[in-house]
């Protein structure tokens, strides 16, 4: 079963977390995820993909234009209605809207007609309520993104197991 994972990053933050997530994905047997930037996306291994993942930075606590715009021109050329989807985002600081982006991708998953996973709180730690977040060090030197590592790979191998109980 393919998954896919689609970002957009600037500065490279947002790309370790989508690759983080494929990493836990990977780990759930029978399945093949990769991850594109939203500037080299295989549609053909999107529309094969039973789930999608996607992310960006947090821009002024909303989603990057260049992932609204994308959302907006190509995402729905991808045949996204009936897949599993997911969201995940990061940001400077600790309260920099990175929750705001993921509610507003999930919306748009919705609007697609995806079936949208969080990954859930009732697996324990780490409780993730909408989505996994990463804060990076360009600001908050006691944060930075290896110590969002292990939650990104979690969730990833969550959706991943969710994904193949629904259409493995
Ligand atoms: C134009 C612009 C606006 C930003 N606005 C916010 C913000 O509102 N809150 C925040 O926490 N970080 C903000 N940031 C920082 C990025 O969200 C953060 O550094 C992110 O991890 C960058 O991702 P990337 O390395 O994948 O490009 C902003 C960055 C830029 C360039």
């Amino acid at each position: 079963m393919k998954l896919s994972v689609i970002y957009h990053s600037k500065t490279g933050n947002t790309q370790k977390a989508a690759e983080w997530i494929a990493e836990g994905m990977n780990e759930v047997s029978g399945v093949q995820a990769m991850c594109f930037s939203i500037s080299e996306v295989d549609s053909d291994f999107v529309k094969e993909s039973a789930g999608v993942v996607i992310g960006c930075p947090s821009y002024a606590a909303t989603m990057t234009p260049d992932m609204r715009s994308w959302l907006f021109t190509d995402a729905g050329k991808l045949g996204m209605a009936g897949k599993l989807g997911g969201a995940f985002a990061t940001e400077q600081y600790t309260h920099g809207g990175a929750e705001l982006v993921i509610q507003s991708i999930l919306t748009d998953e919705l609007v697609f007609g995806m079936l949208c996973y969080s990954g859930g709180g009732s697996f324990g730690h780490p409780v993730i309520h909408i989505g996994p977040i990463g804060v990076n060090s360009n600001v908050e030197e006691h944060n930075g993104m290896e110590k969002y590592r292990d939650n990104f790979r979690i969730y990833g191998k969550r959706f991943a197991a969710k994904a193949s109980e629904l259409f493995g």
